[in-house]
């Protein structure tokens, strides 16, 4: 039940079929560096009706996901200059932090709660100023899933601007929002300083590999210059095929019936695990996962899950060192069936009732 995996059956209708079918018939070069003019177009617009976020197309930047787009902005942000200092919030999505990592880069965490990234906590006077860029996921915090409160997302941006700090917005996942409207952007509040960082991973499918980034204005040239060098990450036939998809408003509609499908799996997650005896489920307000606390027993739990075939993920391994202050396990309950998932969730709970003994 891999965490954030969506259910990608019925993608391939008939918007989707045509949409490829005219990228690969009249196959086209691009020869801006930012990515396909049209699809950046179609990125803005989806931005506008999804997020109420007003991007330029000119500060869309396409890329090869969430991942990839991080790698590549790390390096625009490093300029050939030395180690970045990245801080990452703790616990969060493990594979973006190891980006900077991976890349030469240092991180530090940042204390998060089930509110998301706590502004109290990030670092002051002098730690602050060596602080290049902050990764940060406001409206669905990886893994908690809350969401930041707009006096914490105004607290973020002055620290930002005092400590001179980018801040990457990780948006994956605000599209599916369960509860309530969804939070602005914290990038509507602050363009200078802020980066979105976007993927379709969640909305459409991982294997599209695509996905994009709204850079302020003085990031264009840069950006632009290096990928002069490295080339276009995402095939010219994705890019074109993903603009006719979004143009003919056939992703807005999907996300709008999948929201329903979620739903309604969220809720079988919450009538099954919610009152499971000595196990806690956090709050599911958005997203495709869930967070069930179970303290004491982690290990057991996710070896129990496993031998009954269910595979779950720990909770402390969201946190970047052996520090993780909760245990759980975290499940994604997007990609299965009704009733594959009501199984799977049957299992969990009663391998989570013999363990915790009650
Ligand atoms: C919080 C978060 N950010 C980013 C990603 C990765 O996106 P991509 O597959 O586009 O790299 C994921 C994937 O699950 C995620 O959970």
């Amino acid at each position: 039940m891999t965490p954030g995996a969506p259910d990608t059956s019925g993608l391939a209708n008939s918007a989707w079929r045509s949409a490829w079918r005219r990228a690969c018939v009249q196959p086209r070069r691009i020869t801006d560096p930012l990515g396909s003019p049209r699809l950046r177009h179609e990125i803005a617009e989806h931005l506008r009706q999804m997020r109420s976020l007003l991007a330029d197309p000119r500060h869309v930047v396409v890329t090869g996901g969430a991942r990839a787009g991080l790698a590549e902005l790390i390096q625009v942000l490093c300029d050939g200059s030395g180690c970045l200092t990245v801080g990452v919030e703790s616990p969060g999505y493990p594979s973006l932090r190891k980006v900077p990592t991976a890349l030469g880069h240092r991180i530090i965490g940042l204390p998060t709660d089930d509110q998301g990234l706590d502004p109290d906590g990030l670092p002051t006077g002098g730690d602050a100023r060596n602080v290049d860029a902050v990764l940060v996921t406001p409206s669905h915090q990886y893994p908690w899933g809350g969401s930041l409160s707009a006096s914490r997302r105004a607290a973020v941006i002055e620290w930002a601007e005092s400590a001179g700090c980018w801040i990457i917005e990780d948006d994956f996942d605000s599209e599916l929002r369960h509860v309530g409207a969804p939070l602005p952007a914290l990038a509507s509040l602050d363009a200078q300083h802020t980066i979105v960082l976007g993927t379709f991973s969640s909305v459409l499918t991982p294997a599209l590999g695509c996905g994009y980034l709204v850079v302020p204005p003085e990031l264009v040239g840069p950006f632009a210059r290096q990928r002069q060098a490295t080339g276009q990450p995402v095939a010219a036939i994705v890019q074109e095929a993903v603009a006719d998809y979004l143009s003919t408003g056939a992703l807005r509609r999907r996300t709008q019936r999948m929201r329903q499908v979620y739903r309604r799996r969220r809720d079988t997650v919450i009538d099954i695990l919610g009152s499971v005896p000595g196990a806690t489920l956090q709050p599911i307000d958005g997203g495709l996962h869930a967070v069930l606390r179970v303290d004491g027993c982690e290990e057991e739990v996710v070896e129990g899950c496993r031998r009954e075939g269910v595979g779950v993920t720990p909770l402390s391994t969201y946190w970047g060192s052996t520090d993780a202050d909760a245990a759980g396990i975290v499940l994604g309950f997007g990609s299965h069936d009704d009733d594959t998932l009501a199984a799977a969730l049957t299992t969990i709970a009663r391998v989570v009732a013999d363990r915790t003994g009650s």
